[in-house]
């Protein structure tokens, strides 16, 4: 896996799409859910940016609250851009495809903040795809399938860095 485990530590993370409006918030809602069934609210702090300022400000796409809310995850975030700061202020800055990441390593200031941007899909354990599609031109069965792999892949993710006994 591609971040050392520690099971003292905090951290913070940063899950990053194009629009931050589908794919990045839904990662969010979903991370704060689980952390909250674990006990581990105090121990992570999510948060979710775009790559592309043209939605900054607005709640997630409508479709997706609906298919998230069917799953229990109320999507309250503001979508903002990807930032500078947040190369210091995020432990591991999460990217949904390869476009995305792309973005985050061309804005990286170093090779420290470099380390830190990371694909989601590796961290699925179930489901196996080398990329989150967005969803932004597709039917319900494209926010369904994000869902799912965000489901799979925040598990994945949480218990890498905090293994369960
Ligand atoms: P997201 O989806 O990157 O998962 O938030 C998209 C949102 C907006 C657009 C594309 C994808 N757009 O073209 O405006």
């Amino acid at each position: 896996m591609p971040v050392p485990t520690d099971t003292t530590r905090r951290y913070r993370i940063l899950f990053v799409c194009l629009g931050n409006i589908c794919r990045s918030p839904a990662a969010e809602g979903i991370m704060l859910h689980l952390l909250q069934e674990r006990g581990l609210s105090r121990c992570v702090e999510v948060d979710s940016a775009g790559t592309y300022a043209g939605h900054a400000g607005e709640l997630p796409d409508a479709r997706m609250r609906a298919h998230a809310a069917r799953r229990g995850y109320l999507l309250e975030h503001r979508s903002r851009p990807v930032t500078d700061d947040d190369f210091d202020r995020f432990d591991l800055i999460i990217g949904m495809d390869d476009n995305n990441i792309d973005r985050l390593r061309r804005m990286a200031p170093d090779v420290e903040a470099m380390a830190k941007i990371h694909r989601m899909t590796d961290y699925a354990r179930h489901y196996v795809h080398d990329h989150v599609p967005d969803p932004y031109y597709s039917g319900a069965e494209g926010f369904e399938l994000v869902l799912t792999i965000l489901e799979d892949a925040c598990e994945g993710l949480l218990d890498t860095l905090y293994p369960r006994k």
